[in-house]
């Protein structure tokens, strides 16, 4: 397993961070897998876990986080993935221009967990991409109300994450 892996080639930091490579990769892995996404983009990098996952079922991963973590390239060259990350700290203006910018063909939505940062994340992504993941569904009665508010999606949920896809 991944993370177990990670946690003993990179010890207590990988345990300090909140990722869905501890134990719902499976979730994550399966939406890719049936997927197939070309271009993704990530917001919520942490340690970049799940941004490895995704890494090795696509061509190429943007991934945003508002901070700077130096393990995580450290972690996605360990796992052979680097070359296909593109990641940026950005602050939320500057996130959503770039997401206006780029084009990606799905979205995993993992950063702020309050009510006007998922509420901006879903707004960045959810006229550029037909598919969209979001993390937490259960953990934040927030991203409840607000995937339930975006409208020409047809919506699942399965152990914490909330998936749409365009009608
Ligand atoms: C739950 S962690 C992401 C875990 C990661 N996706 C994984 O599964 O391995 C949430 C991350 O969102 C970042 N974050 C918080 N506010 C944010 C914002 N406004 N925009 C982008 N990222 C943000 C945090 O710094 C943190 O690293």
């Amino acid at each position: 397993m991944l993370y177990e892996e990670l946690k003993d080639r990179f010890g207590e930091e990988v345990v300090r961070h909140p990722s869905v490579a501890k134990g719902r990769e499976d979730i994550l892995i399966g939406y890719l897998e049936r997927i197939k996404p070309k271009v993704v983009l990530e917001i919520g990098t942490a340690l970049g876990l799940s941004s490895a996952m995704i890494a090795k079922h696509a061509e190429i991963v943007y991934t945003i986080d508002i901070f700077a973590h130096p393990l995580r390239k450290e972690i996605w060259r360990y796992l052979g993935v680097r070359d296909k990350i593109k990641d940026f700290v950005l602050n939320d203006a500057e996130k959503k221009e770039l997401c206006k910018e780029i084009q990606f063909d799905f979205a995993f939505v993992d950063g702020d967990h309050s009510f006007p940062g998922v509420k901006l994340d879903l707004d960045c992504v959810k006229d550029k991409c037909d598919k969209i993941l979001v993390d937490d569904y259960k953990v934040c009665k927030c991203v409840e109300e607000l995937v339930g508010n975006v409208e020409g999606f047809n919506k699942e949920y399965k152990r914490g994450f909330a998936y749409l896809e365009r009608k």
